[in-house]
């Protein structure tokens, strides 16, 4: 799909479809709608008061123009409420109308800024939202289909049309902004929806190495035999069990000259597929687990994101991969290995086994002079018991950059929720025969944090923010800008972070 602003009137577009909007409760619409509205004799006013158009969040409405104007279709999006309407709305809504545009005849779509006119909003931020929302809501993951199951298309081309010349300039770079934005997402997409079979540690090494180089990005792959040297004994006890040899990938993007060292880590769990290991999951809905790399995904794709926008500072992303099976070689509960940082571990169940890899992930980040490490990971199931799938988990200790963070995920759209990581929680990774234990005893809950302060244990006095994302990862349908399947939660949140802590 391509995104272009232009200077012009919506009324003159002959696109195969127009859009502008309508917020709820206006029985006569202003502004772009309404030129449109009196272009089409009224049209548009007359569904109003029938009570076909009523403005409502998420209502569509295609209108037939029938020879009025050049234009065959208008679509009429309803903005909900004046009072709660905002960017993140113009988001969905470009998302649906993208879905709701895809029929027969309809390849280009014009569209006016929505929010950038009686609502107020910056036009920039609008644009941006337009943009995004139009590719991140129109992404499908076709890969395996060997014939196109449907005959009805996809948009191709976005227009966003501006009256005002002036407002015009600022929209061009925002669109362009957001297209960066939104193809990392889908790049993170494609990368977690891919199965395990096929996207093996190696073959998401090769795609990462394939997207560094494009993008113009230091690539490297540690081998096992690199891990064993640097004494890597979390993240390879979590190898063992597997026929697919691990990788410890690092991407680096230089934005600053002088000082060595990266400003921020971005560390990402790369788990190719979760059987559990000897610590078996049930069979029921284990499929899901070819996503469990979906952290190193949205590394990988925000190094992508960040390599195009350039902020000045250096990031250096680190993503651990690995499958975790249940081999003749796999680790078994009650095994204890070492870590990078000499921390000894007791394995208490093979299916905590993020923590693992991310806790070697950590020391080699610090090994490397992050001044920043930001790890986001698909950790527990226990964030979905306590967040749904509306938000996702932030656990820091350093409540700066966890603002910065939360800063960056609310200007992308993104929800968040803090979790406590009160001292007392220490407890729960008290081992008896070693100096921590990779599970909480027993039942007494909190096993979200309880990940949190394993990790929190490797990450020494380095400002961290740990971000679980297992709530949000995968959705079970199209809903705005998530589509089914792999979402792409994360990705624009720590694009965003890089380029505010360049501000
Ligand atoms: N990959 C899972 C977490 C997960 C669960 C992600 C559901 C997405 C959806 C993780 O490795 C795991 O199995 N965690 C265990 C930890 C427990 C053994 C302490 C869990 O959450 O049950
Ligand atoms: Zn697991
Ligand atoms: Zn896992």
């Amino acid at each position: 799909m391509e995104i272009r602003a232009e200077t012009g009137d919506i009324t003159l577009s002959a696109a195969d479809a127009i859009v502008v909007n309508l917020f709820e409760g206006v029985t006569s619409p202003g502004g772009a709608t309404g030129a449109v509205d009196r272009a089409l004799d009224g049209a548009i006013s007359r569904l109003i008061a029938q009570g076909d158009i009523r403005g409502k969040s998420g209502e569509i409405t295609v209108v037939h123009t029938l020879g009025k104007i050049p234009s065959p279709r208008v679509v009429v999006a309803g903005l909900g409420r004046q009072q709660e309407f905002d960017v993140d709305a113009i988001r969905n809504l470009s998302a649906n109308v993208v879905r709701a545009l895809r029929r027969p005849g309809v390849k280009t779509v014009a569209s006016i800024v929505h929010g950038a006119g009686i609502a107020g909003l910056p036009a920039a931020a609008c644009a941006q939202a337009i943009a995004e929302g139009s590719l991140l809501g129109s992404y499908r993951f076709t890969t395996y289909k060997s014939a196109k199951e449907e005959e009805n298309g996809e948009v191709e081309t976005v227009v966003l049309l501006e009256n005002n010349p002036s407002k015009a300039a600022e929209i061009v770079p925002a669109v362009a902004r957001g297209v960066v934005m939104a193809r990392a997402t889908n790049l993170q997409r494609d990368l977690a929806n891919e199965p395990a079979n096929h996207l093996t540690p190696s073959a998401l090494a090769g795609r990462a190495r394939q997207v560094a180089e494009a993008a113009g990005l230091e690539f490297e792959a540690l081998e096992r035999a690199d891990m064993e040297r640097k004494g890597m004994g979390s993240l390879l006890s979590v190898a063992k069990g597997s026929a697919q040899p691990p990788k410890l990938l690092r991407i680096a993007y230089r934005g600053r000259t002088g000082g060595d060292g990266y400003d921020l880590a971005l560390v990402g769990k790369g788990i190719t597929f979760d059987t559990g290991g000897i610590s078996i999951k049930p069979a029921a809905g284990m499929d899901a687990m070819k996503a469990d790399m979906t952290g190193a995904a949205a590394v990988i794709a925000a190094m992508e994101g960040i390599a195009v926008l350039k902020p000045a500072l250096n990031v250096v992303g680190i993503a651990p991969c690995t499958e975790n099976m249940p081999g003749s070689a796999a680790t078994r509960p009650g095994d204890v290995v070492t870590a990078m940082n000499g921390t000894t571990i007791e394995i208490l169940n093979t299916d905590a086994e993020g923590r693992l890899v991310l806790a070697d992930a950590v020391c080699w980040a610090r090994e490397l002079g992050a001044k920043r490490v930001v790890d986001i990971a698909t950790l527990t199931g226990a964030v979905t018991t306590a967040l749904g799938d509306v938000c996702y988990g932030i656990m820091t200790n350093n409540g700066e950059l966890a603002a910065k963070v939360e800063a960056a995920a609310a200007a992308a759209g993104e929800k968040t929720w803090r979790l406590p990581m009160f001292k007392e929680y220490d407890e729960l990774v008290k081992s008896d025969v070693a100096d921590i234990k990779n599970t909480g005893t027993g039942n007494r809950g909190a096993g979200t944090i309880v990940g949190a302060k394993f990790i929190e244990r490797f990450v020494g006095d380095t400002p961290w923010v740990h971000m679980d994302i297992a709530g949000v990862d995968i959705g079970d349908k199209d809903r705005g800008w998530v589509t089914k399947g792999a979402t792409g939660y994360g990705v624009r949140s720590l694009i965003n972070l890089a380029l505010h802590l360049a501000e």
